[in-house]
């Protein structure tokens, strides 16, 4: 039987302040996510975006409504799901060789093979010779890097990733667009991520999932059909520059909402 990947049922967050105030942020949201499915969600600051991924993550508990990923319901977080945050995240008291192995080195995973794949991550994310140092010695953009490294190493089945690369150069964005599509490519994962960018947030996605201003919910999902492998020389292609003008549009009409 098919069933969706990832199922987010009337998912509803509202906020309570030290007063009583309440905040909506986000409004039923229903969601189905399938198994291969790479969705990049675009929305205002604020829309709930993060509470969202938090939800999905296991991280935050809904105030309304259900997730399901794999005919299981979420209760909490789980080695099933692996999340990269907005801001960075490592364990301080770890090196950056540390922190990718922990979560293999919990699942009982062996030494040869967390070495194996913390080498294999480090070097495709640009730290060889940065092994050692403890994140405090680190750049931000290293820093997040390290988490990236971390999240793909677990090999989870489903991918959050909430602006992973926002903290990153242009450069180093763009190696690791390529990077994370290579690796989508090959095992077609299931990820949600979150990005402001239009490019990337297209670049990378068969699906771009658009959220309403706040209280947020998927107002529009724009399907991404340009076949795969993909590679740069994409961003500057005619159809590619019609659906960024389409993506932008939607966004455009939001961001004006939320002010
Ligand atoms: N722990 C919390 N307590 C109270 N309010 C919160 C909490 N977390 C988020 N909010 C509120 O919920 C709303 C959505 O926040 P969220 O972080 O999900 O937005 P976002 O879409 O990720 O924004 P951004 O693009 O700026 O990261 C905001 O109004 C925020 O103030
Ligand atoms: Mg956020």
């Amino acid at each position: 039987m098919h069933y969706p990947k990832l199922s987010i049922r009337q998912v509803e967050r509202v906020f309570r302040g030290p007063n009583g105030e309440q905040t909506q942020a986000l409004l039923p949201v229903d969601y189905q996510v399938n198994e291969n499915d790479f969705i990049t969600i675009l929305g205002p600051s604020g829309c709930g975006k993060s509470t969202l991924l938090r939800i999905v993550a296991g991280l935050d508990t809904p105030t309304k409504g259900e997730v399901w990923l794999d005919g299981e319901r979420v209760e909490g977080p789980g080695a099933d799901r692996g999340m990269v945050f907005q801001s960075y995240t490592l364990f301080p008291w770890l090196t950056v060789e540390q922190n990718i192995r922990f979560g293999l080195q919990e699942r009982g995973i062996s030494k040869a093979e967390q070495k194996a794949r913390s080498d294999y991550f480090i070097h495709k994310v640009g730290l060889r010779g940065f092994e050692q140092h403890f994140p405090r010695q680190l750049s931000g953009g290293m820093q997040q890097r390290t988490a990236i490294a971390r999240a793909l190493a677990n090999d989870p089945k489903v991918l959050l990733m909430d602006e992973p690369f926002g903290a990153l150069d242009n450069q180093t964005r763009v190696m690791m667009q390529e990077l994370l599509l290579s690796i989508w490519e090959a095992s077609r994962k299931t990820v949600l991520f979150v990005t402001h960018d239009i490019d990337e947030a297209i670049f990378m996605a068969n699906k771009v999932a658009i959220f309403s201003a706040r209280p947020g919910r998927i107002k529009t999902e724009v399907p991404v059909d340009f076949p795969h492998p993909r590679d740069y020389r994409l961003k500057t292609s005619p159809e590619f520059m019609a659906l960024k003008a389409r993506v932008t549009e939607e966004i455009r009409a939001e961001t004006m909402l939320a002010h």
